[in-house]
């Protein structure tokens, strides 16, 4: 599958998954548990498979500087994650941690669509998108078929990664 087309499938998939959090009622918890673990483990799978074969791919001299913004906004929603992830669901901080990350990634995915991907999509050939996307696919079945990706999230908070 081309690379940016997948990643615009997670995109709204998360998209997806944050709505039916917000519509989940007040006394929801165990759907808002459900749901909280759902978006943390997408999460860190989308920003796992970006920080180790996208933004390496797609690194260039026009892209450098979005590429270097988009680890500083992963490292920001790790930690916030991180945050939910250690607090829980029954933190009374929970409802704002979960509002502030679907805020942060709604940001996050309209720069990469409007800025990152176009420049992407003219640098590289169908080929190269079709043959990363083809590896970034099978790096993140084989982070769930790990189980709970979203548990390395905390280990992750100290610094963005080199890109
Ligand atoms: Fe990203």
């Amino acid at each position: 599958m081309n690379a940016i087309d997948l990643l615009e499938k997670q995109h709204r998939e998360v998209e997806e998954l944050f709505e039916e959090f917000e519509s989940a009622g007040d006394g929801a918890k165990k759907t808002k548990e459900r749901l909280c673990s759902k978006i943390s483990d997408h999460l860190a799978v989308h920003a796992e498979i970006e920080e180790k074969l996208f933004y390496p791919e797609a690194k260039q001299e026009k892209t450098e500087d979005i590429l270097r913004e988009s680890v500083e906004e992963h490292l920001a929603m790790k930690r916030v994650l991180a945050d939910i992830l250690e607090g829980g669901t029954d933190d009374e901080q929970f409802m704002a941690r979960m509002k502030v990350l679907q805020e942060q990634v709604e940001h996050h995915v309209e720069e990469e669509e409007r800025e990152l991907f176009p420049k992407v999509r003219k640098s590289c050939s169908k080929e190269e998108l079709e043959d990363l996307g083809n590896r970034m696919e099978t790096l993140a079945e084989e982070l769930f078929a790990e189980g709970e990706p979203s548990k390395h999230v905390p280990d992750q908070t100290d610094h963005a990664p080199e890109i």
